[in-house]
């Protein structure tokens, strides 16, 4: 029994001890790194030594949500999320905030909060406390900060895109945004300051809204001076149900480059449904857009990195979905490494993408 115990570590410790991603990003100036759940570092060694192997940058995949970090309006809670930082400064990797305000993983009583009739006042309390508290907790430990996830919704039909749907912007309008950008950037500093959003990358008319309707709340926040420093692109890619066009992304990223943000992509995944079902066609598909993908955003000298959404198959929030599972129950073949801990072909896209980039 030991002596098993003693080779599956031995094994283990040779994948960390493999040139990974990181170091592909890092030769070029850049970061690779992933979202992790803390308790898959504690709970699968293998695991965690390919996260060793291959993540520059850790990024919370929940454990930094309000829903977690303040489950009582009193009662704040950052062992989970402590966890992960301490794994990340073991092992000299950086990380990133994910995210102070967002319209999902609020806890129930803050919800409730902003829905009682009380002065408004005390709602931007609830707004930008949270954010002094969590922001001067982990003031120069972090990279950047997602501020605000997900301002733009195209689903709401309006005329700007804003999401009003969200319990922030019911109480205070877009005028959250600029309030929580004010206040992270007096609880931190150095933390680079990013808006974050998803579904700007490709052709399709609905990501075609969404660009424009960021590009028009960039616009407005410019102009009041808001301390927005980067955009980060969730880079949820669909292989088979999208359009990829390589001149409307370079495009988009110029003019974002135009407001002088740092850009980066910030939750990169490949969904293979609708796919054939041969996993071999559907990784070198996947493979093969995340490289087209890549090639544009590395070529932008504002991009500081890529961070997938996950690692491994064997774990993604994509698969947690039962309807995202294969019929045969495999998962969905979404990240660099698959269910064994295998590299895919699109780990290798990654590493060439990091490879052919222009060094910063
Ligand atoms: C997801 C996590 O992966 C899940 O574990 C959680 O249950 C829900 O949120 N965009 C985001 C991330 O900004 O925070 C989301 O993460 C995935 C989509």
């Amino acid at each position: 029994m030991a002596a098993t115990a003693a080779s599956a570590c031995i094994k283990t410790e040779v994948i960390a001890a493999e040139e990974g991603l990181k170091t592909a990003a890092q030769n070029k100036g850049l970061i690779y790194g992933c979202a992790v759940g803390g308790p898959l570092l504690e709970n699968d060694p293998a695991f965690a030594d390919a996260v060793i192997r291959d993540a520059g940058m850790l990024v919370h995949e929940y454990e930094m949500k309000r829903k977690y970090t303040q489950p009582r309006p009193r009662g704040y809670d950052f062992s989970k999320a402590d966890r992960v930082m301490e794994f990340a400064k073991r092992h000299s990797m950086k990380t990133r905030g994910h995210p102070l305000v967002w319209h999902a993983a609020n806890p129930e009583w803050l919800i409730e909060a902003l829905g009682e009739r009380r002065p408004r006042i005390e709602k931007e309390r609830l707004l930008t406390e949270y954010i002094g508290i969590v922001g001067r907790r982990y003031s120069g430990r972090l990279h950047s900060w997602d501020v605000v996830n997900e301002a733009v919704n195209h689903e709401e039909w309006r005329g700007d895109g804003m999401r009003a749907t969200s319990p922030w912007y019911k109480v205070f309008g877009e005028s959250y945004i600029e309030l929580a950008f004010h206040a992270a950037k007096e609880a931190d500093p150095n933390a680079i300051l990013f808006l974050n959003d998803f579904g700007v990358e490709s052709t399709v008319r609905w990501n075609e809204q969404r660009r424009t309707a960021i590009l028009k709340l960039l616009d407005r926040l410019k102009a009041k001076n808001v301390p927005v420093e980067g955009f980060g692109i969730q880079g949820h890619l669909y292989a088979y149900n999208d359009r990829f066009e390589e001149d409307v992304f370079a495009n988009f990223l110029r003019q974002l480059e135009g407001y002088g943000l740092k850009l980066m992509i910030t939750e990169l995944d490949v969904r293979d449904r609708g796919g054939p079902p041969s996993p071999a066609q559907r990784d070198a598909d996947i493979a093969g857009l995340t490289r087209r993908f890549l090639d544009v955003a590395l070529e932008s000298r504002a991009m500081l990195g890529v961070l997938t959404w996950g690692l491994s198959d064997r774990y993604s929030w994509v698969s947690a979905e039962p309807e995202n599972k294969w019929p045969d129950g495999k998962p969905a073949r979404i990240l660099p490494l698959d269910e064994n801990l295998a590299k895919k072909p699109m780990w290798s896209a990654i590493k060439t993408a990091f490879e052919q980039a222009p060094a910063r």
